[in-house]
């Protein structure tokens, strides 16, 4: 079994934290994930025995009402699938609320008061707020001494909006608390099949010798989601699916793929490997933009036969030159990459829900096989995915069992390993059980540090600056569909074609 290493180990017990201060805690992602999480964690006996949890937002209903709502909220989530009553005990007797004004800096004092934080304990300050005020309330919990040797701070993302905002944030929660104390959250990471990639690819022999330019023909990662911009429109139309999605989760599925293998399973071995990666990124510039890339809107259209409306009708009908899909090819620098190119891919009101990582192998160098029209020999595959279904499959060549006169025929058969059918009592888990408790344990591998999301910044930007200089707008696609033309014409003109589920 892979045991992701444990930075602090258990029995350091000053160091695992004993509080979790959950700012924005009666917010969107606190109800409908981080409570959750925190509920499973401790259904499985993973928190801390003494861990308590501050809900701290400025509408927050008292203690009472507020596990009362939780009760309900947590019950009806898929993932927990009913309340046990002896845990929902232990667990609602760790959660007390504070309201607090995150601008005023008195707040912090009473927020000590009430919640027992101090600067000596290892409490984890949970930001699930507007990334615009990551800098001011570091410095506010810093002021009120609420910030020690040991405290840590989680941040979710979007941290910046480009490069030069991306720095500002990182620099102002830096004059609180060290790089090492700061845990910058990419859900992905938290997934199981993500940390199973790096299982796949270092704990197998198999692979390493193919993973190269010498067996690899192309990759492709494909992030399809059904939905549409789900009333975040304020926040998304000022993003986009390039900065929503690419800079963030299909750069760490690219890294993940193409990284080296680090020295060890440590988390600054790790991230060193990734951050190879992003500065291996070829820029592409305004002269490549449009053969190297696509960006897509969706129009009015049908979802699993269902109508839905366009991307501007959403917002009322506000007009908006903003992607909800864009493709890309990537090629990395380096001795193990070059001329292998990545497609990337990501859009909303697309046909299907999957994520998939697709790794096409070379073609055998020489076919000794005279085979029958339209049964030659195909490449073999290497498909990991994620969602919905949590499997691997290599597609292999078999001959077709029977008599002809005519040569042998072949066919591609997939050698599938789902982790449903392997592991019957595995419970799919919600991505930020992982991140929490690894925060908790100040284990920082499936965290982003730093240099790592700014060097993603610097290749996006140059993306984002080649659209305006080429005057690049999004094309627009029906909702149902797989995106504008251009983006088959994206791989085709490489001779490549998309993989679809
Ligand atoms: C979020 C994006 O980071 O990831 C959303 O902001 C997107 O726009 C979501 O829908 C997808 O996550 P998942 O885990 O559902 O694939």
């Amino acid at each position: 079994m892979l045991h992701l290493p444990r930075e602090c180990p258990l029995s350091d017990e000053a160091r695992v934290s004993s509080r979790i201060v959950l700012f924005g805690g009666s917010g969107d992602l606190s109800i409908r994930m981080l409570f959750p999480s925190l509920y499973l964690l401790d259904r499985d006996r993973h928190l801390p025995a003494g861990l308590s949890i501050v809900a701290a937002a400025r509408a927050i209903p008292e203690t009472g009402v507020f596990c009362e709502s939780l009760r309900e909220t947590i019950g009806s989530n898929p993932h927990v699938k009913g309340i046990d009553g002896d845990v929902w005990q232990r667990f609602a007797s760790r959660v007390s609320t504070v309201h607090i004004e995150l601008e005023r800096i008195d707040d912090y004092s009473a927020l000590a008061e009430r919640s027992g934080a101090g600067g000596n304990d290892a409490t984890l300050y949970y930001l699930a707020i507007s990334p615009r005020l990551y800098g001011a309330v570091c410095h506010h919990l810093k002021t009120a001494g609420l910030i020690g040797p040991h405290s840590r701070v989680v941040l979710e993302k979007p941290i910046g909006y480009d490069i030069h905002t991306s720095r500002e944030i990182n620099r102002s929660v830096a004059t609180a608390l060290e790089e090492d104390a700061i845990f910058r959250v990419d859900h992905y990471l938290g997934k199981e099949t993500v940390q199973n990639l790096l299982a796949l690819r270092f704990a197998n022999s198999l692979l390493e010798p193919l993973w190269n330019r010498n067996g690899i023909d192309h990759v492709q990662i494909t992030i399809a989601e059904t939905v549409g911009v789900e009333g975040r429109w304020s926040y998304y139309d000022e993003s986009g699916a390039l900065r929503d999605m690419v800079q963030n989760h299909m750069l760490q599925l690219l890294c993940l793929v193409a990284m080296e293998p680090p020295i060890e399973l440590e988390s600054h071995a790790v991230r060193d490997e990734k951050v190879k990666v992003l500065r291996a990124l070829r820029p592409i510039n305004a002269a490549e933009v449009r053969q190297k890339s696509v960006r897509g809107q969706y129009a009015a259209g049908a979802i699993d036969g269902k109508p839905v409306v366009g991307y501007c009708e959403e917002s009322g009908g506000k007009a908006s030159n903003c992607e909800s899909f864009v493709a890309l090819r990537a090629e990395i620098d380096n001795w193990r990459w070059r001329g292998v190119p990545f497609y990337l891919r990501t859009g909303k009101r697309m046909p299907k829900r999957y994520t998939e990582i697709f790794i096409q192998f070379r073609d055998v160098p020489h076919s000794i096989f005279p085979t029958p029209p339209g049964s030659g020999l195909a490449a073999n595959k290497l498909i990991i995915r994620l969602q919905p279904e949590e499997e691997i499959t290599l597609w292999i060549m078999n001959k077709v069992p029977g008599l002809t006169s005519e040569g042998t025929r072949l066919q591609a058969l997939p050698l599938n390993l789902s982790r449903a059918t392997a592991f019957q009592n595995y419970r799919r888990g919600i991505a930020y059980e992982r991140l929490i408790l690894d925060a908790l344990h100040a284990n920082r591998t499936l965290f982003v540090r730093r240099d790592e999301g700014e060097a993603a910044w610097a290749w996006v930007d140059r993306i984002i600056a080649g659209w305006e200089a080429a005057g690049m707008t999004p094309q627009s696609y029906s909702a149902g569909s797989w995106g504008p033309s251009s983006a088959f014409a994206l791989t085709e003109r490489f001779g490549h074609t998309w993989h679809e589920a």
